[in-house]
């Protein structure tokens, strides 16, 4: 009996240690998804029912008419010849604080969930980088605590970047990327890449790695001195542009990898050369404030994926799931918690 007891109180023991070790209880240097929102919530303060990066943003919606190409490449349903594909997106900037100037920071986003038929979905968060400043989830994570404000001034001190940058080299490319890659005057005439890679498997099994980008059908043009004092330049510029164009169009290139190309590292680009396809048309007609819109309750994990394509061994791309479903879980019991903030009509996001 006594020996019955011991080995019931072992596994006991041995289930609590294992929750307590998940939960970080055990390893408090350990790198965890609170630690990370935490982080860019000391960077940022906190707003309550936004997000906790890219918090500045706005709904849209739309579709993806598909061309048929990107059957070539996966079997997902949205990439079948003739299929149009609703969308739920937002446009926003990386930050933590919903009421940062648009000048503030030279990225811009586009998050996107398909819906495809059947109910499987394909979510997506891309940046109008070609590539991330860092590697690994720490290396994030020490991005966050050199960018943290310094009480004296308010903005993060630029000796303490210069360090970080120093002592992390892989940061190089994306810092002559964006030196190189003057901001966009407008959401609507800004690429979005998926910067992390993905394993696409065709309907005959056979599996590459892909990086896709949104290409604008408008033309580029560079932040304009005028607009770099208008706050809310960006959502501004984007409803004047929707109300007098109806619509706006971005291209889906699928950028196939050659063997041997990085699929972990989202601070390396591939080689120009890459096959590309143009699988589709992306369509975007509305515009709603993002408290009220359809993106709202929307956690755009880059996890989610629809048959036919799946996360590679990029290690940022769990890191990301995990820090966006604290993130939403945080906004979404923040917004619970306040009875007269508007809820947008049902979207089935959640579904
Ligand atoms: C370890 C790395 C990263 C972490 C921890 C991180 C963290 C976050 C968090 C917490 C959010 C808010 C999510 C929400 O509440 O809905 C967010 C939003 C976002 N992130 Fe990241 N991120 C990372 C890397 C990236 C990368 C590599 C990209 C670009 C490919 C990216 C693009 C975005 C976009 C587009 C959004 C806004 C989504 C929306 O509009 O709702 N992030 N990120």
């Amino acid at each position: 009996m006594p020996c019955r007891l011991a080995a019931i109180g072992a596994v006991v023991a041995a289930l609590a240690g294992g929750f307590a070790y998940v939960a970080g209880w055990l390893t408090p240097a350990r790198l965890t998804a609170p630690r990370i929102v935490n982080q860019l919530q000391a960077n940022a303060g906190v707003h309550p029912g936004y997000r906790r990066n890219h918090a500045k943003g706005v709904c849209v919606s739309g579709y993806f008419a598909s061309n048929g190409n990107g059957a070539g490449v996966s079997r997902a349903a949205v990439f079948e010849p003739g299929v149009t594909t609703p969308v739920i997106g937002r446009f926003a900037i990386p930050g933590g604080n919903p009421y940062a100037p648009d000048n503030s920071v030279p990225v811009r986003s586009m998050a996107l969930m398909f819906k495809l038929r059947d109910g499987e979905q394909w979510r997506t968060g891309m940046n109008s980088t070609a590539l991330f400043a860092v590697h690994t989830p720490m290396q994030f994570f020490e991005q966050l605590l050199a960018s943290r404000p310094d009480p004296a001034t308010g903005k993060p001190d630029p000796q303490r970047l210069k360090a970080f940058f120093a002592a992390n080299p892989e940061t190089q490319p994306f810092l002559a990327w964006v030196k190189a890659n003057p901001p966009s005057s407008s959401f609507a005439n800004a690429a979005y890449y998926s910067i992390n890679a993905f394993r696409f498997t065709d309907a005959a099994g056979q599996t590459r790695f892909v990086r896709w980008s949104m290409r604008p059908e408008t033309a580029y043009a560079p932040l304009t001195a005028a607009e770099k004092g208008e706050k809310n330049f960006l959502s501004d510029e984007l409803s004047q542009r929707l109300e007098a164009s109806g619509s706006l169009r971005w291209h889906l290139i699928l950028t196939v990898a050659a063997p041997g190309d990085p699929t972990d590292d989202a601070t390396q680009q591939w080689p120009a050369d890459r096959q590309q396809i143009d699988a589709g048309t992306l369509v975007i007609d509305h515009e709603s404030s993002q408290e009220e819109g359809l993106c709202r309750d929307v956690n755009f994990d880059p996890t989610i994926l629809p048959d036919g394509i799946r996360p590679s061994d990029d290690p940022l791309l769990a890191a990301r799931s995990a820090a966006y479903a604290l993130s939403f879980n945080r906004r979404t019991h923040e917004e619970a918690a306040q009875p007269a903030h508007a809820n947008p009509t049902s979207n089935g996001a959640h579904s």
